[in-house]
C-alpha cells in the first residue's frame, strides 16, 4: 500500500460515515482502507511529524543565516513560519490540543495535572517566536540587525518544542487515550474531525506535508539519504 497517498484518517472516517460503511474507495492506488487502521493519536503524532519537519527547515534557515545568506533565507523562513502558525499553532495546538486533549489531564494525578498550564504557556511562547519570525522575514527580506534575534527565536522555538512534543508523544496523548471512556472518546474524535474539516479541509494534512516537502526541496534538504552518517 502506498501510505503517502493514503487520505488522512479524519477525512476517511467522515467519508466512510457518509457512505454508511467502514470502507472507502479513494483512488486506484488506494483501493480500500480499513477504518481501524489509524486513530486520533496517530493523527496527532503525524501532525507532530509535520512540525518536526518544519523545524528541520528552520534549522537549515538558521545554518544559512549564520553563513550570511540573509537575502535568500527570508522567503523560505517566512513560509516555514506561516506553515507553523496556520497548521501547528492555530490548528494542532489551539484548536485540537487545548480544546480536546489537555482538559482531561486536569483530572490526572501530578505531574500530569500540571502539564496543561505548562503546555499552554509553551504554545503561547512559541506563538511569540513565530510572530517575530513572520514579522522580520516579511516581503522576502530581512534586515541585518534582525539576524541575531531571529537566530535566537529559531533556537528557542526548536529547543522548547523538542521537549514539548516529546512529552506529548510519550505521555500526554497516551494517557488521554487511556483515560477517556470509549463513548466519550468517540464523541471527542468526531468533534475533532469536524474542527479539522472546518479549519484545514479534507486534505489539510496532505497539503501541509506537501508544503513542508516543498520547503525541504527549496532549502536543499529533501534528500533523506543526505542525513545519513556512518
Ligand atoms: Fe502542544
Ligand atoms: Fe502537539
Amino acid at each position: 500500500m502506498d501510505l503517502t497517498r493514503m487520505p488522512d484518517r479524519r477525512r476517511f472516517l467522515h467519508a466512510a460515515a457518509v457512505a454508511g460503511s467502514g470502507l472507502l474507495v479513494t483512488s486506484p492506488a488506494v483501493a480500500v482502507v480499513p477504518a481501524t487502521l489509524a486513530g486520533p493519536v496517530e493523527d496527532l503524532m503525524r501532525e507532530h511529524g509535520v512540525l518536526r519537519r518544519a523545524m528541520l527547515a528552520y534549522r537549515e534557515c538558521a545554518r544559512r543565516l549564520r553563513q550570511g545568506e540573509r537575502a535568500a533565507v527570508a522567503e523560505p523562513l517566512h513560509r516555514t513560519a506561516k506553515l507553523i502558525r496556520r497548521f501547528g499553532e492555530d490548528f494542532h495546538q489551539r484548536a485540537i490540543e487545548e480544546k480536546f486533549i489537555f482538559p482531561t489531564l486536569l483530572e490526572e494525578p501530578p505531574p500530569l495535572s500540571r502539564y496543561p498550564a505548562i503546555l499552554i504557556a509553551q504554545h503561547e511562547a512559541g506563538r511569540e517566536h513565530t510572530s517575530y519570525l513572520l514579522e522580520v522575514s516579511a516581503r522576502g527580506q530581512m534586515a541585518s540587525g534582525n539576524v541575531r534575534p531571529a537566530l535566537r527565536a529559531i533556537g528557542s522555538f526548536i529547543h522548547m518544542h523538542e521537549h514539548h512534543m516529546s512529552r506529548e508523544d510519550t505521555e500526554v496523548f497516551h494517557r488521554w487515550r487511556q483515560s477517556v471512556p470509549t463513548e466519550r472518546f468517540e464523541y471527542l474524535d468526531a468533534q475533532m474531525q469536524d474542527v479539522e474539516q472546518r479549519m484545514i479541509g479534507p486534505t489539510g494534512i496532505e497539503q501541509a506535508i506537501a508544503e513542508v516537502g516543498d520547503l525541504e526541496r527549496d532549502l536543499g534538504i529533501a534528500d533523506l539519504m543526505q542525513s545519513t552518517r556512518r
